[in-house]
């Protein structure tokens, strides 16, 4: 769909002939550093070209009006600007409404209603950040139709706090910060320790990122992720009684080695190993890439599966046929991306070799699984942002 349909359909829906102004925020895929953002470790992510817009207009009323292209059968939903709580009957507005809650909360001015449409085409459900674009889209939006004067990071910030306060998902911030923080042809390195950050080139001669798409149902995603949490924190407070730690990610290979046996719960020692290793994966492989070898970065990839797969158990026999099927399709480095539990795989492979591969892992795919997967060659594009020539 063109942006321009979108704005047609925001003056038909709304009744206006205002134009309203248009923001656009990006899904991410995660490179590298997978559940390590609220383990005080480091992510990089990169953000898509793929995204949500929002078309956004001031009214003089009290009301919010909010509207979504994907979700037509449900309506145009009407909420007071100064009585939001969540609803499960808001459906997928409850993102954006958390975002107006978080604002005022927080001491921001938003004084009158206002209409927003939104539209989004990122693939739903597959764990490639349709929620923190929605979110962030929105607080960008009222940002500059209220004057708020708040810069990216903190966005970024209230963002996720609006998802774990609002919504109830204990999510980190690695969606978030790589929704608002990203740019063109860059992935992120991000020590969620600190949030110091840097851009890191990453558009590479030749090759080329490709995501697939499990197409499966990610039924019990949320409470799965939540127990994973509970795992590392008391893994972690295991290991606090002999290390001054504020984090897993704090710790070297060596040092979790010396001292895994506090861990007393095998579980919570498999889940804490991952957490561990994977962060020390995420700097390597950022170090490779910058040494410009390619290889090193996707073994490292490959290993991130690994340790997903048989110490972190958040993988599956769907995210495990394409890893597997990529690895044996000639990818330089293949794993599954995001919370697990179902959503994507992200794959590096040789640009001229990509027909044969998809043609491949697609195959195989709907051979072992009994249903097809879905695939996108992806670029890594900006960060949330205003939207001016159209
Ligand atoms: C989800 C969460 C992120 C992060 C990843 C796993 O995408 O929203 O904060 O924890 O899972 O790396």
């Amino acid at each position: 769909m063109d942006i321009k349909d979108v704005i047609c359909d925001f003056k038909e829906v709304f009744c206006t002939s205002e134009e309203g102004l248009v923001f656009f925020a990006p899904g991410r895929v995660n490179l590298i550093g997978e559940h390590t953002d609220y383990n005080g470790g480091h992510v990089f992510p990169c953000a898509l070209t793929l995204g949500t817009y929002a078309v956004v207009r001031q009214t003089t009323c009290s009301k919010i009006r909010l509207y979504s292209m994907n979700f037509k059968n449900i309506g145009i939903i009407e909420v007071e600007v100064d009585n939001i709580s969540y609803d499960k009957v808001f459906d997928w507005a409850n993102y954006p409404l958390g975002i107006v809650k978080i604002l005022t909360e927080v001491g921001y001015r938003i004084n009158t209603g206002f209409d927003i449409m939104f539209y989004g085409n990122i693939p739903n459900g597959a764990g490639l950040s349709s929620s923190a674009s929605i979110e962030l889209v929105t607080c960008i939006a009222l940002n500059a139709l209220f004057q708020l004067n708040i810069d990216m990071l903190e966005m970024v910030k209230l963002s996720q706090r609006s998802e774990n306060q609002f919504n109830g998902v204990n999510c980190g911030i690695m969606d978030q910060f790589a929704s608002g923080m990203c740019k063109k042809d860059c992935a992120v390195l991000l020590n969620t320790n600190t949030l110091s950050y840097k851009h890191v080139p990453m558009k590479l001669d030749g090759i080329s990122i490709v995501i697939a798409n499990t197409n499966k149902r990610r039924g019990l995603a949320d409470s799965k992720y939540n127990e994973r949490r509970r795992e590392c924190t008391r893994a972690l407070e295991a290991l606090q009684t002999v290390f001054d730690i504020r984090y897993l990610g704090d710790l070297t290979e060596e040092q979790f080695e010396n001292s895994s046996h506090f861990i007393e719960n095998t579980i919570d020692r498999k889940r804490a190993k991952h957490a561990v290793y994977e962060n020390q994966r995420a700097i390597k492989a950022v170090n490779a890439l910058a040494q410009g070898n390619i290889q090193v970065f996707g073994q490292l990839m490959n290993e991130s599966h690994h340790s997903l797969r048989d110490d972190y158990e958040v993988t599956g026999i769907e995210l495990d046929t394409l890893a597997a099927s990529a690895w044996a399709n000639g990818a330089i480095g293949s794993r599954m991306t995001g919370a697990g539990f179902g959503g994507c795989t992200v794959s590096l492979v040789y640009t001229s070799e990509i027909n044969n591969f998809i043609e491949n892992v697609a195959r195989e795919y709907e051979e072992k699984i009994g249903y097809k997967a879905d695939f996108y060659i992806v670029a890594a594009g900006d960060g949330a942002r205003q939207i001016v020539n159209i």
